[in-house]
């Protein structure tokens, strides 16, 4: 019999009636997909599954401002054609520190200790577990139902996999005794087993097998079929929070322990550890078990058991201060290499690639390595000392390929006892492969560069690409391909062209419905993708520049420090101003205010800012990032930091502080969206002035800069 009770019909239903409705149907439908995708149980016949999912749409078009966030039409069953919806995520989904040596570890204490004041004989609790090679979710819970589960993504916007991670059985609906909000974040894998078993499968229907179970598992998570995830067994294990309504518990292992009895399976191999001695003897009490696991993992995660302590900590731009991942050795492979290619980059360096005999090192087939320079491939370091004995590498050898996590794979031995008579040395081009123009090598740099500029097809289209690039201006729809197929049709050579294609094809200089592959329909989705990204978040604006030494994360430390454009760009020029960049007069420019701001900044060094400065310096440059610049509305990173009374302000703390390190302060301040300077002057908007301050004080008197005491600025940050 059918399960559809009679119902009325849409058009006359009041916005309560249709609220109760939806919300049921919700539930309905939930259900029956957790019966048929988890259970392999259906709960409904096929007419009246769609049935339902016909009246939850027809409802949902009458009140579309009752569709609700866990709405079953954007779930299961019917995969979306256009890929899937994004989601922010409300607290960003960060990533770890490496640590490869026992120093490293020694080191990531000390720094933890140095930021809290601790000395090294206070205790400090930390806890260990094993690093899932899988990919992180995050599962977010409102009362109790799970109402969207989301993929990392960038770290700020994730993908909404909310139906393929129903079918995990790691993953419950609902939840009990939970906080009204709880995201629950950790990892998806597949187990050694499961992975076995789907590529026989995949071999047997003759279709790709995975290389890994960590590829099998992303592979089966971004499946736009949920019937596909549903057959490909995926597991889950908690290991973090996001969002919270209510905090979890006191300590990282208690948190754990709650999320376990909320319904989540944990990792058991977690060990609360006093010390770096205590954290290196489960590691090695974890990679003696790695063999016998069922799933894969890479190392060992460390994280301050303390949540206050955590709390206090925080984040870099990209990274915990609290946590460190603690990886394996690198795995190796003896390959042959067919060839070694040259490659330009953005900034015209040539890059030789080896191009090798694919083989398989630590589960992954690597068929390209780096090799880095023409003194690598020589058998030199930066210096001129030897290495690999002063091996060099030539096309033909069989060599030892080294990987390392998700670092490129490199060249770590020769065997020259295999080598071929007759093999001769790499002759590194002196002109570039790709323009002619003649490759030069400045002293002191071990890269050989192009010096065609932008007259170098491969610089404008790399640098292009870097501009389109994920963690830069991310323009759906315009990828590599499209990147180089335009620049060679003359519609972009720098980035500031993009943002005139619509106009220009709107004013019939160019057609792009014309070209193969596009349509009007995927031109005007094209042109409303880059019309999105006119308003684009500094860092991205940043990095998309494509400016040598500036990657993502100084990217994000430079917008943090100097929340907008002009004012960065004022600094830069500034520092422009002073006389030659170079080593010897290094040591004056360091005292320079327009430097010494710059180099106050965590995470931000000499060689960058003299990157940052040559490029600015640039006429041509600096009128590209101009014309560039005004198309777009550049907004501050983080559009929270806004809401506090320090966000935007140029702090300089001074003197002893009692209630925190001078780290830990600046650290705080620059969450909050301040600006943290060590030398006052007339920009400066407060000084916070503990015991012992002097000369600072009275610079701010002069000058009228207000300061204050350390409980004032705590009260004034809502931190007393
Ligand atoms: S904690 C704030 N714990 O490793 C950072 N991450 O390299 C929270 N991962 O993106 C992450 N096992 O996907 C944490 N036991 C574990 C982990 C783990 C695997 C992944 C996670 C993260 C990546 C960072």
């Amino acid at each position: 019999m059918s399960q559809i009770a009679e119902t009325k019909d849409v058009a006359s239903l009041s916005p309560e009636e249709a609220r109760d409705e939806l919300a049921r149907l919700a539930k309905a439908l939930h259900v029956a997909n957790k019966a048929y995708h988890q259970e392999d149980a259906p709960a409904l016949s096929d007419a009246d599954y769609d049935s339902l999912k016909r009246r939850n749409a027809g409802i949902e078009r009458r009140f579309p401002d009752l569709k609700r966030d866990d709405s079953p039409s954007e779930q299961v069953g019917a995969a979306p054609s256009e890929g899937f919806r994004k989601v922010r995520h409300s607290v960003p989904m960060l990533s770890l520190d490496n640590a490869f040596e026992e120093s490293d570890v020694v080191e990531f204490d000390r720094s933890v200790r140095k930021f809290l004041g601790m000395t090294e004989s206070d205790p400090l609790a930390y806890t260990a577990e094993p690093k899932i090679d899988g990919l992180s979710l995050s599962l977010r819970y409102e009362n109790g139902q799970l109402v969207n589960a989301a993929t990392r993504g960038d770290g700020a916007i994730g993908e909404d996999v909310t139906s393929n991670a129903l079918t995990i059985r790691d993953v419950p609906e609902r939840i009990k005794s939970a906080p009204e909000l709880l995201e629950v974040r950790g990892e998806a894998y597949m187990s050694h087993e499961d992975f076995a078993a789907l590529n026989a499968r995949q071999a047997e229907s003759d279709e790709k097998v995975f290389a890994n179970p960590r590829n099998a598992a992303a592979g089966s998570l971004r499946q736009l079929d949920s019937r596909i995830t549903s057959r490909r067994p995926l597991r889950f294990f908690a290991y973090a929070w996001g969002d919270v309504s209510e905090a979890l518990a006191d300590t990282q292992a208690a948190a754990i322990t709650r999320l376990k009895d909320v319904g989540f399976a944990t990792n058991p191999l977690m060990a609360l550890c006093d010390g770096t001695a205590d954290l290196v003897a489960h590691y090695r009490r974890i990679e003696e078990m790695r063999a016998t696991l069922n799933y894969d993992i890479d190392g060992v995660v460390y994280k301050v058991n303390d949540l206050g302590l955590q709390a206090r900590l925080g984040f870099r731009s990209t990274t915990p201060r609290w946590a460190i991942a603690h990886k394996f050795p690198a795995e190796l492979a003896w390959t042959r290499l067919e060839a070694i290619d040259i490659q330009v980059g953005r900034t015209g360096a040539l890059s030789p690639v080896a191009r090798l005999s694919p083989v398989t090192v630590g589960g992954v087939v690597v068929s390209n390595a780096t090799l880095h320079n023409e003194d690598y491939v020589a058998g030199r370091d930066a210096n001129g000392n030897e290495i690999r004995g002063g091996k060099d590498i030539r096309a033909g050898d069989l060599v030892q390929i080294y990987r390392a996590g998700d670092v490129i794979p490199k060249v770590a031995d020769v065997d020259l006892s295999r080598r071929h008579k007759g093999a001769m040395p790499f002759e590194f081009p002196r002109k570039c492969p790709e323009c002619g123009s003649p490759a030069i090598r400045e002293e002191g740099d071990a890269v050989r560069r192009c010096t065609g500029g932008l007259v170098c097809r491969a610089q404008a289209v790399e640098k292009l690409k870097h501009f389109v690039s994920r963690g830069a201006f991310d323009i759906e729809g315009l990828g590599a391909k499209q990147v180089e197929d335009f620049h060679d049709r003359g519609w972009i050579a720098e980035p500031a062209d993009i943002f005139l294609l619509e106009a220009r094809n709107r004013e019939g200089e160019m057609r792009l419905s014309d070209v193969d592959g596009w349509g009007e329909r995927s031109a005007d989705k094209l042109f409303a993708a880059i019309r999105e990204r006119r308003r684009i978040e500094f860092h991205r604006f940043l990095f998309g520049l494509g400016i040598r030494h500036l990657g993502e994360v100084a990217a994000k430390d430079l917008a943090r420090h100097f929340i907008d454009w002009p004012t960065l760009a004022a600094a830069a020029l500034e520092a422009a101003r002073e006389p030659a960049v170079d080593d010897a007069s290094q040591a004056a420019l360091d005292g320079s205010p327009a430097w010494k701001e710059f180099l106050s900044i965590d995470g931000v060094g000499r060689t960058l800012v003299r990157s940052l400065v040559l490029t600015m310096d640039q006429e041509a440059e600096c009128a590209s990032v101009e014309r560039l610049a005004k198309h777009l509305e550049i907004v501050p990173p983080d559009a929270r930091a806004s809401d506090s009374p320090v966000a935007g302000k140029a702090i300089v703390f001074t003197g002893t502080l009692s209630r925190m390190t001078r780290n830990e302060a600046k650290a705080r301040a620059e969450a909050l969206g301040a600006r943290v300077s060590g030398s006052v002057s007339a920009k400066t908007d407060l000084v916070v002035a503990g015991p012992g301050a002097g000369s600072k004080v009275r610079k701010a008197a002069e000058l009228g800069v207000e300061t204050m005491e350390e409980d004032d600025w705590l009260a004034l940050i809502g931190d007393a």
